[in-house]
């Protein structure tokens, strides 16, 4: 694993930016995996100052994202986050976007993005890390799902994500996610972890010597080209 060690979260999501952009340069209609949540927030400001720059160009990248609620509102859906966040300001074409449909069948849009991910591999993948451990959606258990699949959160992820809602009980229980199988298959993953709430599970993953799907980050310990960007020492 290559390590970026920041002064800060800001710093981290200068960096984490400059590396899926300069892959965007490299390759412009690069397929890129994208998360949401704080740290993702801080990289996509980064892409959209940059994009106004005239510095990075969209209109052959494509997307998908690695998890969204459902049953979610719009307001509080991955896909608001996605559109206020990075799409609305940039010049990706809207049919190059992929994200589970909210108000689906979360079985049938598990189904429909397997068949997406059958097609096509993610060039470059941004992760963040939960506090327990969780990658995308996909929350410590006795065992992990490879492929897409609707998970239920668990109490941990429902706290720290409380944030975005009004009150902790309107955080939806479930949600679509890809798979660690899904992650692993990305040709590249940029994992941008930052803040002390997520230390104790980044100590696992930097320890190298434990996989474990009670933390499910120590995954990408299989994975032969992981970049990490943190504040955290
Ligand atoms: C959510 C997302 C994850 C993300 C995590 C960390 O739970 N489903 O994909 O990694 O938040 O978010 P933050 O950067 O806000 O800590």
């Amino acid at each position: 694993m290559n390590i970026i060690h920041t002064q800060s979260g800001d710093q981290s999501a200068r960096v984490t930016a400059g590396l899926l952009l300069d892959a965007l340069k490299a390759k412009p209609d690069l397929l890129m995996g994208l998360a949401t949540g704080g740290s993702a927030e801080g990289v996509y400001k980064e892409m959209v100052s940059a994009h106004r720059a005239g510095q990075a160009d969209f209109s052959q990248a494509r997307t998908v994202n690695l998890d969204e609620y459902i049953g979610c509102d719009d307001e509080h859906s991955y896909r608001r986050f996605m559109e206020d966040h990075l799409f609305s300001h940039v010049n990706l074409p809207k049919e190059n976007i992929t994200i589970a449909d909210r108000t689906a069948d979360p079985d049938a849009e598990a189904a429909r993005l397997r068949a997406f991910f059958a097609e096509n591999r993610v060039d470059i993948q941004l992760l963040g890390l939960g506090p327990n451990g969780h990658v995308g959606f996909n929350e410590p258990a006795d065992a992990l799902c490879p492929d897409v699949h609707a998970e239920t959160l668990t109490e941990a992820t429902i706290a720290a994500n409380a944030r975005y809602f009004a009150s902790p009980d309107d955080v939806p229980r479930r949600a679509v996610t890809m798979g660690m199988g899904d992650i692993l298959k990305a040709r590249r993953i940029v994992l941008i972890v930052t803040g002390p709430a997520k230390r104790a599970a980044l100590a696992q993953l930097l320890a190298g010597d434990t996989v474990t799907t009670q933390n499910p980050g120590t995954f990408l310990l299989l994975h032969p080209d992981v970049t990490l960007v943190t504040d955290l020492t």
